[in-house]
């Protein structure tokens, strides 16, 4: 996922700075880039000379429907063009699994899976993710069952206030579907998108080793 290490990342602290903050920009971009493409599309399918009719098929800049495919269920919702999908997800659809805290791609705290890979929500406009398989927390349990990752969570206490656990919990399933049994140092380097302010990162690394099948490496604390 992307992290604010990226050099190709603008984490936002230019925001304002032109008085365009991140949000700002966002709504104008995405209502206008979507009105450009399907203007392009209209105006591409009709004979030469003639012009696209593009008022009625232009995305926005009101709410419009928007299709998404959720933890194994299509729902439709409506929604602004520059709706991000955490904004869908949260606002729209009730799922409050991913948290909203930085808003900027630095955090992780809103990761969700998407097509097999994690993504940072609150940087992804919801229209983008129409036709992909989308999974948040609320779609890793099966059957009432928690998912591996989330039972290793709990038996290795890895949270204490809990906001960044989602974005945690996402992050291991990502690297264990893609990696079965990953060394620490390539969970170190899956996790490192993802912040805890409260420091639990010992216990996180611990219950994925251990959700992967490996022993813990870690000590749990100082003189444990
Ligand atoms: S990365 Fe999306 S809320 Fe922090
Ligand atoms: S458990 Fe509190 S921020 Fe991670």
């Amino acid at each position: 996922m992307v992290s604010s290490n990226d050099p190709g990342w603008n984490n936002g602290k230019d925001a304002g700075k032109d008085g365009v903050s991140r949000r700002s920009f966002m709504v104008t971009l995405g209502a206008s880039a979507a009105a450009a493409s399907l203007s392009q599309a209209a105006q591409a399918a009709l004979p030469k000379g003639q012009d696209a009719q593009p008022e009625s098929d232009v995305r926005g800049p009101g709410e419009t429907s928007l299709t998404l495919n959720v933890n194994g269920q299509s729902r439709t919702i409506k929604a602004e063009p520059a709706t991000t999908l955490l904004d869908a997800l949260r606002q729209k659809m009730g799922l409050t699994g991913p948290k909203e805290i930085c808003d900027r791609g630095a955090c992780g705290g809103c990761s969700v899976i998407i097509n097999g890979n994690l993504v940072a929500s609150c940087m992804m406009l919801a229209a983008d993710a129409e036709g992909a398989a989308i999974t948040t927390i609320e779609g890793l349990s099966k059957d009432g069952a928690l998912d591996p990752v989330q039972e290793s969570f709990i038996r290795h206490d890895a949270l204490q206030c809990g906001y960044c656990t989602p974005g945690f919990v996402m992050a291991g399933r990502a690297l264990l579907d893609k990696k079965p049994k990953p060394t620490l140092a390539e969970i170190k380097k899956a996790l490192s998108g993802n912040i805890c302010r409260c420091g639990t990162y010992t216990n996180v690394f611990n219950a994925i080793l251990e959700a992967s099948g490996q022993p813990p490496v870690m000590d749990s604390a100082p003189g444990a």
